[in-house]
């Protein structure tokens, strides 16, 4: 596959040089000085490529996206902290007839985690005696908090267990890639679940998985949709 990466940072180049490695080409990646509101990824520059992979920043992914759209290039967008721009995103994915893949995580193992940790909130559910919690960390250079894997965390657990908050603290510190841990700590014993991300590349993988799985799937997706063929 010819793939572009919008987006030169740490997963851009994880993504990247994954993908040459599975025997891809790489046709450009697309660094932030030459794409201001978007406008490198014009329909020349993308011409030929069967799929865009984005990882840049919040205030950057919807114009982005909007743009690898409009040119016809179905899209992966691992991005967090621009979901309230989806709703508008989704509408140009329709108009266009494309094909957008996001996810907040790429990352196979944190699916079964949030699945797991669904499956424990059932079991707590309305059982007095614990106080529950979400803790997440990342590195220092991660701008978002809390991450958007601990919103769906959060998210997931209040669905089966409404009479809790899941409370999220969030820590921005070292150079961490994610750890997400859910408690439920009670006066003589603690149950926890824990997902901890060792590398970079387990979402670079996810990423491109994706993006090998997405041309000849129009609409809008989510990566557990892929993962799970339905709602993770
Ligand atoms: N879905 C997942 O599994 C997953 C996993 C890890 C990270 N993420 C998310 O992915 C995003 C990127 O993470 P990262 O670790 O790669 O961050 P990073 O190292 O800070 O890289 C972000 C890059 O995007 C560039 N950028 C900003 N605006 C751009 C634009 N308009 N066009 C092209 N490039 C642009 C930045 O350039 P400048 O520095 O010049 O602004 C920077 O090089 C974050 O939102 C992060 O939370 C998601």
């Amino acid at each position: 596959m010819r793939i572009v990466i919008v987006g030169s940072g740490k997963m851009g180049r994880a993504v990247a040089a994954l993908a040459e490695g599975r025997g891809h080409t790489v046709q450009a990646i697309v660094a932030s000085a030459e794409n201001q509101g978007g406008r490198a990824l014009t329909a020349e520059r993308l011409e030929g490529v069967d799929v865009a992979v984005e990882f840049t920043r919040p205030e950057a992914a919807a114009r982005n996206v909007a743009r690898l759209i409009e040119a016809g290039v179905p899209t992966v967008s691992g991005t967090t902290g621009w979901e309230a721009e989806l709703p508008v995103a989704a509408e140009l994915v329709r108009r266009c007839s494309g094909a957008l893949l996001h996810g907040a995580n790429f990352s196979v193992g944190v699916h079964l985690f949030l699945r797991a940790a669904r499956e424990l909130g059932r079991e707590l559910a309305g059982r007095s005696g614990f106080d529950a919690f979400i803790l997440e960390e990342h590195h220092a250079a991660k701008r978002d908090a809390p991450s958007g894997t601990a919103r769906v965390l959060q998210e997931r657990l209040r669905e089966v267990d409404r009479s809790r908050a899941f409370p999220i603290t969030s820590l921005r510190a070292g150079a961490t890639p994610g750890t997400h841990v859910v408690s439920y700590d009670g006066q003589f014993e603690r149950i926890e679940l824990s997902h901890l991300a060792r590398s970079r590349e387990g979402f670079a993988a996810g990423a491109l998985a994706a993006a090998e799985w997405l041309p000849g799937h129009p609409g809008v997706h989510r990566f557990e949709d892929m993962l799970f063929g339905g709602p993770g």
